[in-house]
């Protein structure tokens, strides 16, 4: 139907005769001249309407915002006082000779030409409208390139990509499962895959060596800015490797991507363990473009009268940190106010916090509650210098971190203080095992996951056993994770046991994965990395539901489509499936 399409017209073309397709962005009435600015995925290109065409001028005349056209016109220069230096075609127009209007809108719900934002729930809502949006049209755009570009570097690398089943059976993630009752044994049903983690795994078992996926996962989990209910892996995983293997690849993949696609090169990836992770920054994904550290202070600490300090440094469940913002003396009180109420949301009990206007003028509400010589040690501990501020948390170990790793983000937002575009750093070392809050042993990745210690030690001190496994976080996002995989029916037998699995619930859920642990599985290891994440940092957005054409709300909701929804009662007795009354 057309010839060219509007972005990719250049003075070049001038006084070539074109067809071109395309929606109305905007149209303008010039007091006998007509000008419609003509859209299609690659950009905008303006058409000339002159009333001595009087069909063609009069058809113009009837067209709207939105509306659908095939015009034929002679590609001609503007005079230079009407050239657009902002546009990409805006040293040319189109001068239309035949109009064809292949389809009409209705008033749009909200104008595309002038847009202004109109709150995500309205665009959801008109979704359709909204991916005519250069800037969301652009994005996905992008990140059909990015697929593209990972199919092709792996493909390279000798990966095969298979597909894994969608109805399925429960892949413990950590999160819910998403249930599809089956109609044929009624009462019973599939689950939709957190991951394809244990389809991955057999094939690896099943001798084809290197695979990848492009795959669609499913979580019932709460949602946040970089997180959705349905999203995508680029899901990896190879046989006869170790750790080095799966982080190099991924290394090169990431590093080429960021180079193809937001042309830099990303400095060296850092490695941190786990442990210092947690130590220095309070979480597992920590932002290196932030130069704020904590510092322990336990020891300097435990003997004050200050109870607020003492008490949590003396208890191995707690910690006692300090935070230094160098040039922070300028905060104001309400500043601070601010600060401390965002960490009380997070479950900390205050806020402590010490003023170097100088290092003789120290400004402090817990002054008076510790001995000079310890205030003195804890300035030396974090280099503070005049000018500074040092924000201290105490408590136990998961608020200190949660609430200060929190803090720290929050001050490098709210002050600029990134010295940085792009902090990649691989987090190794994580334990096998973390408790959750009834106590019970939980695996940190999943139960798939290689221990590093002997088995015996293993056996003996779960909690203390390292894992083969690996994160990668970048500015504070975590964009992948995988690990090494347990390829000995014994030792998986033995995390099922640690976590509390008992045999015959092994093998009702896990039977089919065992047997195949059971006939010769090769070592194996992957990763999977989050594509939307990626994308969402690519395109420069925090917010994953811009990288998704149809994304779902907060609330795990299409409200485009209006899913979930109910289902007819003949639909629900063929499934066997009745509602609980609500009332009971
Ligand atoms: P994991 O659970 O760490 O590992 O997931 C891998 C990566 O997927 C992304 N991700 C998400 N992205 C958007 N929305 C979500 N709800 C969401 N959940 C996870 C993250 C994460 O790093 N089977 C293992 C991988 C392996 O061991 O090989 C797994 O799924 O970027
Ligand atoms: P209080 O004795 O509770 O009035 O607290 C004295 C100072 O210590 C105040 O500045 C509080 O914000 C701060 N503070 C109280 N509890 C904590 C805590 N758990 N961690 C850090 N600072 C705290």
């Amino acid at each position: 139907m057309r010839d060219i399409y509007c972005g990719q017209i250049t003075k070049d073309f001038i006084g070539k005769k074109l067809s071109l397709c395309g929606w109305i962005h905007r149209r303008r009435d010039h007091g006998g001249i007509i000008f419609i600015d003509l859209r299609d995925y690659t950009g905008i290109v303006q058409l000339v309407f002159n009333p001595d065409q009087r069909n063609n001028f009069e058809i113009a005349d009837h067209c709207r915002n939105e509306f659908v056209l095939r015009v034929v016109g002679e590609v001609s220069s503007r005079s230079s006082d009407t050239i657009n230096k902002n546009m990409k075609t805006g040293e040319i127009e189109v001068c239309v000779e035949e109009i064809e209007v292949l389809s009409k809108s209705e008033t749009p719900a909200f104008p595309l030409d002038d847009f202004q934002d109109v709150g995500e729930e309205a665009r959801l809502k008109n979704r359709i409208l909204d991916l005519r949006r250069p800037e969301v049209n652009e994005r996905l755009i992008s990140r059909s390139k990015i697929t593209s570009f990972i199919r092709s570097f792996l493909e390279e690398d000798g990966f095969n990509e298979f597909e894994t089943p969608i109805l399925t059976k429960a892949t413990p993630e950590g999160a819910r499962d998403y249930v599809v009752p089956s109609r044929l044994n009624n009462g019973e049903f599939y689950a939709l895959p957190q991951s394809p983690q244990l389809f991955k795994q057999m094939l690896m078992i099943g001798g084809l060596e290197k695979y990848y996926q492009i795959a669609r996962c499913f979580r019932d989990e709460d949602l946040r800015a970089d997180r959705q209910p349905e999203f995508t892996q680029i899901d990896i995983e190879a046989s006869f490797v170790n750790e080095e293997a799966i982080l190099d690849l991924t290394t090169r993949l990431v590093s080429d991507l960021f180079k193809e696609f937001a042309n830099c090169s990303l400095q060296e990836f850092e490695t941190l363990t786990y442990e210092n992770a947690i130590r220095k920054f309070g979480c597992d994904k920590p932002d290196l473009r932030i130069p704020l550290f904590l510092e322990d202070i336990k020891s300097l600490v435990k003997d004050q009268e200050f109870k607020v300090f003492s008490d949590p440094a003396n208890d191995e469940n707690s910690r006692v940190v300090a935070l230094r913002i160098p040039n922070g003396a300028k905060f104001t009180r309400a500043k601070i106010d601010e600060y401390t109420n965002f960490v009380a949301k997070l479950g900390a009990k205050g806020l402590a916090y010490i003023k170097i206007n100088t290092l003789d003028d120290m400004q402090s509400p817990i002054l008076k509650f510790i001995e000079g010589e310890c205030t003195s040690a804890i300035v030396k501990q974090v280099n503070a210098t005049e000018g500074d501020l040092i924000f201290f948390g105490a408590g136990t170990s998961d608020v200190v971190n949660l609430s200060m790793s929190s803090l720290i983000k929050k001050i490098a937002e709210d002050h600029n203080l990134y010295v940085k575009d792009w902090a990649p750093v691989w987090i190794v070392d994580f334990p096998m095992f973390e408790r959750n809050s009834e106590g019970n042993l939980t695996s940190l990745h999943h139960p798939f996951t290689l221990p590093k210690s002997k088995i015996e030690d293993f056996i003996n001190s779960p909690e203390s056993s390292l894992a083969h496994a690996y994160d990668l976080v970048l500015n504070g996002y975590e964009i992948g994770g995988g690990s090494l995989r347990v390829n000995e029916i014994n030792i998986q037998r033995e995390i099922f046991n640690i976590l509390g699995i008992s045999e015959d619930e092994a093998e009702e859920k896990f039977g089919f994965f065992l047997r195949s642990l059971a006939i010769g599985a090769p070592p194996h290891g992957g990763i999977a990395l989050g594509l939307d994440r990626i994308v969402m940092l690519l395109t420069n957005t925090s917010n994953i539901r811009d990288v998704i054409a149809f994304p779902k709300t907060q609330s795990a909701a299409c409200i485009l489509t209006d899913a979930p929804s109910n289902i007819s009662n003949e639909q629900m007795l063929e499934l066997g499936i009745k509602i609980l009354d609500e009332d009971k």
